[in-house]
């Protein structure tokens, strides 16, 4: 198996100013302890962590579930609270992973004024980016939430459309919501088929229409929801080439971490 390292070197990154992050960067994921539906416990937390890193992630935006089910859990300030005791244990335990705040936002019409009131987390903090969970046994068009966002300043971030059964196979919606800056994080495990195949067509859809801006993991544990950033980069690369690899993986879950605009996303042909 390559190592992110040597991806990297290949593609040039290792040398350049993205690359002052030398590994992948997942925008999505369940790793911090006794929160959500993640790990239970602070060991399985750091075990998750170290695969993880293991997988080649350096940094990653922790996005425990906020709203929905965990409605009145996991405010803002608790995140951030349990984030920094947290890095505390990974240091003591030599694992090496930078943590950033965010939510996994179950789609909810007070989001606007819950973010105002700092009860529920944008993506690393920072404002622009905040990733929302469309609940899978309804269809809600959330376009009124996508503009009511846009004109607050942030970019909605519509998480693992591949695995909703409406959003999946109606693409015509998705277009519609980016028209007003939505884009698509789809899941490493989709593409790879561990939720089944009609979720990894639509994954595999969504990055060659360029309607996905971002792979993530969305770990949850070791289990059936284990890291596999490593895989699924490898697998874009051999069939859409690198950039698109290193884009979707690295340039532009780095590009939310530091509140910037994104890079389109662009076919390209296998082989180039
Ligand atoms: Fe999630």
């Amino acid at each position: 198996m390559r190592s992110v390292r040597d991806n990297l070197t290949e593609s040039g990154l290792v040398d350049s100013d993205i690359a002052g992050c030398v590994g992948y960067v997942d925008i999505h994921c369940h790793c911090l302890p006794e929160l959500d539906d993640g790990p239970a416990t602070i060991a399985e937390a750091i075990s998750l962590c170290k695969a993880l890193s293991d997988d080649g992630i350096v940094k990653v935006i922790a996005t425990p579930h906020q709203l929905g089910r965990f409605s009145g859990c996991n405010s803002a300030e608790y995140v951030r609270q349990t984030i920094a005791q947290f890095s505390e244990e990974l240091k003591k335990n030599n694992v090496s992973l930078e943590i950033l705040p965010g939510g996994d936002v179950r789609v909810d019409e007070r989001i606007c004024q819950l973010l105002e009131q700092d009860e529920i987390l944008t993506l690393a903090d920072g404002g622009k980016y905040i990733l929302l969970e469309l609940p899978h046994e309804i269809f809600i068009d959330i376009e009124p939430l996508i503009i009511e966002l846009e004109t607050a300043g942030i970019k909605s971030i519509i998480s693992h459309p591949e695995r909703h059964p409406v959003l999946a196979r109606e693409h015509n919606i998705l277009y519609k919501w980016s028209e007003y800056s939505a884009c698509l994080q789809i899941t490493a495990g989709s593409l790879l088929g561990d939720f089944g195949q009609s979720a990894k067509e639509a994954a595999w859809e969504f990055l060659e229409s360029g309607l996905a801006a971002f792979c993530a993991t969305d770990a949850h544990d070791l289990l059936g929801r284990r890291p596999k950033m490593t895989a699924a980069f490898e697998s874009i690369r051999a069939k859409m080439g690198k950039e698109i690899a290193n884009l979707v993986c690295i340039e532009n879950p780095l590009r939310v971490l530091n509140g910037v605009e994104l890079e389109a996303v662009y076919p390209v042909v296998a082989g180039e």
